[in-house]
C-alpha cells in the first residue's frame, strides 16, 4: 500500500515509517518539523536504504494535502502529526484545537474529496481519564482533564461520525498507553524540545549527564510501591501495531478503536531501576509531590487488538530500556549537533 504519514518525522512516526516500508508499503510523510527534525527522516532512509517522498508543511494547508493526493495514489492515512505537552495545552488550549482539531478536520475533508477513504489516528490513553479500574478496555467511559485529552476524544468522534455519515470511511482509532524505547539501530529515538515532560527521556538524560536528578512524582499512590504505575510499550510494537491495523482492517467500513499496550503495569521506582541496571549509571531521584492530573495506575487490556488484528507487543522492560540507552548514549544531542 502507499501511505501517508502525517508527523513522520516526529518520535513515533519515524518509527512507522520504518514498519511500513520493512512490511512492502512505500511511505510519503508531510511533516512541518514544529516538533521534529529533518536528520531523522534522513536517518530512517538510510536504515531502509530507501528514499521518501517529503512535503514540508502542516496539515491544516487543504492545498498541501490536495497536491499529495494528486501526486500520490494514497491508499491510507497516518496521522500522527499534533501536539502532545499536557501543561501547554492548558496553557494555549486554542494552538491544541488549531493543530489536534482543525487540522483533522481538513485532513479528513481532503481525503474525502480525493477519494481517499482509510484513515489510522495516533489518539491517546489519556481519553480514559483517571479509569475506575484496571486493565482498561476499549469500552470504558471516556472523559479527558486538560485540553490535550479534550482535543484527542473529539478527533475520535470526527472519525466516527465521519463514519456514520460516508458509507465508504475506515476510521481506526489507536490508544496508545506509554511509547518508550527506540529502533534497535540506535540512529533513531525519542528527542524531545527542552526539559522532557514525560519519564523515559527525562531518566534517559540523567543517566547520560544532562541533568543531575529525576524528580518523582507522587510516592503516595496506591501502588505496589506508592509510584505511580504506567502502561509502558516499545515504539517498535506499537509502529507494528499501526502496519496491522492498517493490513487488517484495510477496505471495511466504519470506526474502529483499539488499545495499544502490552498489559503491563511498570511503576516509577521499577522503571528507574531497570534504567540504572543496563546503564550502569547512577539515576539520583528525589520523591516530591504529585504532578496535578496524574493519575495512580493505568495499564491496557490489549486483548482486542490480539484477537482482532493479530498484534500483540513482544518486546520486554529490557528491551525498551537497553534500546532507549543506546540511542541516549549514542545521541546526547539528539539530532542536533553536539
Ligand atoms: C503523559 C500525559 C498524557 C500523554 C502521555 C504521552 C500528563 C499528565 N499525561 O502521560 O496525557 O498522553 O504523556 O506520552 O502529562 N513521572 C515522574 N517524573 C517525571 C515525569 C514523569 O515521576 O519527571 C511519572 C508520572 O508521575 C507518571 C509516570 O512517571 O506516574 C509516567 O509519566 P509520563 O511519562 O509523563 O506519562 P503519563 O503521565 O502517563
Amino acid at each position: 500500500m502507499h501511505i501517508l504519514v502525517t508527523g513522520g518525522a516526529g518520535y513515533i512516526g519515524s518509527h512507522t515509517c520504518i514498519a511500513l516500508i520493512d512490511a512492502g508499503h512505500t511511505v510519503v510523510v508531510v511533516d512541518d518539523f514544529s516538533n521534529s527534525h529533518p536528520e531523522s527522516l534522513r536517518r530512517v532512509e538510510a536504515i531502509c536504504n530507501t528514499t521518501i517522498a517529503l512535503y514540508r508543511g502542516d496539515v491544516s494547508d487543504a492545498a498541501l494535502l490536495q497536491q499529495i493526493f494528486t501526486e500520490h495514489k494514497i491508499d491510507g492515512v497516518i496521522h500522527f502529526a499534533g501536539s502532545k505537552a499536557v501543561g501547554e495545552s492548558v496553557e494555549k488550549p486554542m494552538l491544541y484545537y488549531r493543530n489536534n482539531v482543525t487540522a483533522s478536520q481538513t485532513l479528513i475533508e481532503t481525503m474525502q474529496s480525493a477519494g481517499v477513504h482509510t484513515l489510522v489516528f495516533s489518539s491517546s490513553a489519556t481519553v480514559y481519564g483517571d479509569p475506575h479500574t484496571v486493565p482498561i478496555l476499549e469500552d470504558f467511559p471516556v472523559g479527558a482533564t486538560n485540553p490535550y485529552g479534550r482535543s484527542k476524544l473529539m478527533v475520535e468522534q470526527i472519525i466516527q461520525d465521519q463514519a456514520v455519515a460516508n458509507g465508504q470511511f475506515n476510521g481506526i482509532i489507536l490508544r496508545y498507553f506509554n511509547p518508550v524505547g527506540a529502533h534497535p539501530s540506535g540512529k533513531i529515538g525519542e528527542d524531545p524540545n527542552g526539559i522532557p515532560n514525560n519519564l523515559m527521556p527525562f531518566i534517559a538524560q540523567v543517566a547520560v549527564g544532562k541533568r543531575p536528578q529525576l524528580a518523582i512524582f507522587g510516592g503516595d499512590y496506591p501502588t505496589k510501591d506508592g509510584t505511580g504505575v504506567r502502561d509502558y510499550i516499545h515504539v517498535c510494537d506499537l509502529a507494528e501495531g499501526h502496519v496491522k491495523a492498517l493490513e487488517a482492517l484495510h477496505g471495511q467500513t466504519g470506526s474502529h478503536i483499539f488499545n495499544l499496550g502490552t498489559g503491563n503495569g511498570v511503576s516509577v521506582l521499577e522503571m528507574v531501576q531497570a534504567y540504572a541496571k543496563v546503564s550502569q549509571r547512577p539515576i539520583p531521584y528525589q520523591v516530591v509531590a504529585r504532578r496535578p492530573g496524574d493519575v495512580a495506575q493505568c495499564y491496557a487490556d490489549p486483548g482486542y487488538a490480539s484477537v482482532t488484528l493479530g498484534w500483540q507487543a513482544t518486546r520486554n522492560l529490557n528491551d525498551m530500556v537497553a534500546s532507549s540507552w543506546h540511542w541516549q548514549s549514542s545521541n546526547p544531542h539528539g539530532y542536533r549537533e553536539a
